[in-house]
């Protein structure tokens, strides 16, 4: 687990972020200020997390998704390429598009994992 804080700093921001074990960030990608990341979560290429997110443990977030200020992005999610999402997400489900939205499978079919 990676805690970035900056305790010169005397502001609500002084945390800046956090995140899990296990975790694949790929080159590009951005993270707001105080956003979480928790574990197993992979982050591909020019995504763009934005601030006081939470991004939950096994999370997918496909290449060039954008996530917007203060969204939970709950666990076993997969975020489709190049969606926005501009609302909290339920567990274990795909979204796609802008605004994103869930499709019909979840994220467990999607990955061939059988849900239990
Ligand atoms: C979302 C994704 C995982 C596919 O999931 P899936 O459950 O297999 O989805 P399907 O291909 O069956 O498509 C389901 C629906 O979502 C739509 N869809 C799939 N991916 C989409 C995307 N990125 N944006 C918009 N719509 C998308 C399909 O058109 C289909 O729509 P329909 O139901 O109206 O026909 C995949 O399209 C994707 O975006 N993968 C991310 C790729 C990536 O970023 N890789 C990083 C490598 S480092």
């Amino acid at each position: 687990m990676l805690m970035i804080d900056c305790p010169q700093m005397n502001f609500p921001q002084r945390r800046l972020l956090k995140i899990g074990n296990n975790v694949i960030l790929w080159s590009g990608s951005t993270v707001g200020h105080r956003t979480i990341i928790e574990d197993n979560a992979f982050i591909s290429l020019d995504v763009a997390i934005s601030g006081y997110c939470t991004i939950g443990e096994n999370c997918f977030l496909g290449v060039n998704s954008s996530i917007a200020d203060n969204m939970k992005i709950a666990r076993d999610c997969i975020i489709g390429a190049g969606a926005v999402v501009i609302t909290d997400t339920e567990e274990g489900k795909v979204y796609v598009g802008n605004p994103a939205k869930p499709s019909k499978r979840s994220s467990f079919a999607t990955f061939r994992v059988e849900e239990v």
